[in-house]
């Protein structure tokens, strides 16, 4: 596809899906674009928004395309060992009410694993877990709680299958008690305002297809919308360079801490004092 095909492809999609593909990396996402239309047998961007715009199967098809909401249960599970054994108890030392966000959630096996430690690490806790998604069809299975294939439960354990999961015909579903610790809600995280005060926020494997300028953006936000000593948790084979600039100090591969900015100015106040007689000899 040449430019002009992307910028018809991308005002098109903006008008059936609000879906601005602005804030995605354009050759990556035109190879892939390519590839998807020649897969399903269509001879161009053209013929191919034909079908798109008589039948909303089609649409839908292509925003789950688009959006790429593959996931799983503990999902990374190095990272998952951190947050269980180091993030989560040094944040329930502060507080027994935490306020956790799941950004780009797609079928909820994210946010529930959270609540899977969480009812291991604080049962009593009266934690808040926010999860949003821009897909509604990822967040109506995820408000279901499933159900979930065995291939996303391939992160967990045999005990925590038995404890936390119901076994249908169809699959795999969450027990009932977690239903209501996930608010599930629909969000895009390029348009719509964040919420402020989370003690944790967790967005993996969701900016991967964003140009750097929106990436930074939306790193930004989410620096603003956490409590001071709150945890960014981003994806294994996500990077954050420009942590520092943010006010987000990395404790962990994958997770960032924001200090607090009147203690950082403090202890950087106090390093040059310190540094102040080295400097003199
Ligand atoms: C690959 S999944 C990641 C799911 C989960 N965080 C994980 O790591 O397993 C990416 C999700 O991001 C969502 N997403 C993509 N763009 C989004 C946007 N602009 N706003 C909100 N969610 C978005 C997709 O719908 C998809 O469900």
């Amino acid at each position: 596809m040449n430019e002009k095909d992307y910028e018809f492809l991308k005002m098109k999609v903006k008008k059936l899906a609000g879906l601005s593909l602005d804030a995605y990396k354009g050759e990556q996402m035109m190879r892939r674009l390519d590839g998807y239309i020649a897969r399903h047998g269509y001879a161009g961007v053209v013929p191919f928004f034909s079908a798109v715009e008589k039948d909303k199967e089609i649409l839908q098809q292509l925003m789950d395309f688009l959006t790429i909401n593959v996931s799983e249960f503990f999902r990374d599970n190095e990272q998952f060992n951190v947050l269980k054994t180091r993030v989560i108890p040094d944040l329930l030392k502060k507080s027994q009410s935490l306020n956790i966000w799941s950004a780009g959630c797609s079928i909820g096996a994210e946010p529930y694993s959270v609540a899977m430690l969480l009812d291991e690490l604080s049962p009593h806790g009266k934690h808040r877990i926010l999860a949003t998604d821009l897909d509604d069809k990822s967040l109506a299975r995820a408000r279901s709680g499933g159900p979930y294939a065995e291939s996303h439960l391939e992160q967990v354990t045999k005990g925590v299958m038995l404890k936390n999961f119901v076994k249908s015909d169809e699959g795999y579903t969450v027990a009932p008690k977690f239903l209501s610790k996930v608010d599930f809600k629909r969000h895009n995280l390029l348009n719509d305002p964040f919420e402020v005060g989370f003690d944790l926020i967790m967005c993996r494997n969701v900016t991967i297809y964003f140009t750097e300028e929106t990436k930074e953006t939306l790193n930004k936000g989410f620096a603003k919308s956490l409590n001071n000593d709150g945890v960014l948790f981003i994806g294994s084979t996500e990077s954050m360079l420009d942590a520092q600039s943010m006010g987000l100090k990395r404790m962990f591969a994958s997770f960032f801490c924001k200090e607090d900015s009147a203690k950082a100015n403090q202890s950087s106040a106090l390093g040059m004092k310190a540094k102040a007689p080295a400097a003199r000899v």
